[in-house]
């Protein structure tokens, strides 16, 4: 069975390529995560590092499918969306009785404190819920192959360093990082016969031309996150919309950096940064030497001004955004994105066909 009927088999809701609504951490709730399936693709709650409201994001996900006209099929009665951790904050025992009861068709798995708790999580989760497949976001061959090894996931995202949000501080963009993985995965094949995961390719992909250039890395399917952030359904101020619109040249005006974490005050490890838009309170730490203690401050008092904290010049306010945020350029429903980003593919193919004939 090739990738693309393994997809249709494990979420027969779907339609291929594949696109997939990205965990977005607090943003990505049940309304982008139902939208994102019912326009064929599979969307995820972004439980992240907190699972204390999980229970009821997905009580919400769950009343909204059940408004929607034709249920979605799905395989052994599982939920038609996922969830998305990251496990080095989230909490097992509380996650573990969520997914037993809801069984999600997939949960995914991000930057976890050691492979020893992700080889925890993983067993953990196929008891409680052995429908539910496990997905995990990686961002190097040697990840990817770990992960392989020790939990023979159903699914690996492999996340370049154009994504937007948290990642390797180290790392390559999918234009070499895909190829890589799936060499390296396909030789693992060969010598120990290990299942094969699905790959699907994140970082930088926000629309058809993107998409289809990470397909013909290897992805069976593509991950959005920055590009879901203008959409109706992300849970973000209008502030941080308005941020992502009018930036444009990501390579420029967004950054990796640990210093939006400082001031934030969240935990991350040290081989974990994240992209964002660059903001006053960055270009004062990096460029001006400002102590963290005044940068915090001014932090603080700017999360008071509600949206004038994102403006343009000055803002001090966090956009995480990826690289591709240039090619945002317009408010779109969440399910729009999904089926034109995934239409578009057959025409970027057909317009790569007639150049490579010449
Ligand atoms: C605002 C934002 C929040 C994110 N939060 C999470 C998260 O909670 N968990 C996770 O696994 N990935 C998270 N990511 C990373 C995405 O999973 C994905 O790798 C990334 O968005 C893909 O790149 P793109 O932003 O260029 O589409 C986040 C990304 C963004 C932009």
């Amino acid at each position: 069975m090739d990738d693309m009927q393994r997809l249709k088999e494990d979420y027969p809701w779907i339609q291929t390529p594949l696109v997939v609504g990205a965990p977005m951490r607090l943003i990505a709730l049940a309304d982008m995560a139902v939208e994102v399936s019912k326009a064929g693709g599979i969307g995820f709650i972004g439980a992240g590092t907190d699972v204390s409201d999980l229970e009821s994001h997905i009580q919400h996900a769950k009343t909204l499918l059940n408004d929607t006209p034709a249920a979605l099929p799905t395989k052994n009665r599982t939920l038609p969306i996922g969830i998305g951790f990251i496990n080095w904050g989230a909490d097992l025992e509380t996650a573990i009785p969520i997914i037993a009861q809801h069984r999600p068709a997939a949960v995914w798995f991000f930057a976890p404190s050691s492979t020893a708790s992700l080889v925890q999580w993983a067993e953990a989760s196929r008891t409680a819920s052995p429908s539910t497949k496990i997905w995990v976001q990686i961002g190097s061959v040697k990840d990817a192959v770990e992960v392989v090894q020790q939990i023979s996931p159903d699914v690996l995202v492999v996340q370049g360093t154009d994504a937007g949000g948290h990642g390797l501080v180290q790392g390559a963009s999918i234009i070499t990082l895909l190829p890589e993985v799936s060499d390296a995965i396909d030789a693992l094949h060969h010598r120990t016969q290990r299942t094969k995961p699905i790959l699907l390719a994140a970082g930088g992909i926000s629309e058809s031309r993107t998409f289809t250039a990470s397909l013909t890395l290897g992805a069976s399917g593509c991950v959005l996150g920055t590009r879901l952030l203008a959409t109706p359904e992300a849970a973000i101020s209008s502030g941080y919309r308005s941020a992502i619109l009018r930036t444009t040249d990501g390579g420029q005006s967004t950054v990796r950096t640990k210093v939006y974490d400082s001031l934030r005050g969240t935990n991350w490890a040290g081989t974990h940064n994240a992209r964002g838009i660059i903001t006053q309170s960055y270009v004062d730490a990096v460029e001006k030497g400002m102590s963290q203690e005044e940068n915090t401050r001014l932090y603080r008092e700017e999360m008071r001004k509600g949206d004038e904290g994102w403006r343009e010049g000055g803002g001090r306010m966090t956009a995480y955004a990826g690289s591709g945020v240039g090619l945002v350029r317009e408010v779109k429903g969440a399910g729009e994105v999904v089926r034109e980003v995934r239409e578009g593919v057959v025409g970027v193919l057909e317009r790569v066909g007639r150049r490579a004939r010449l």
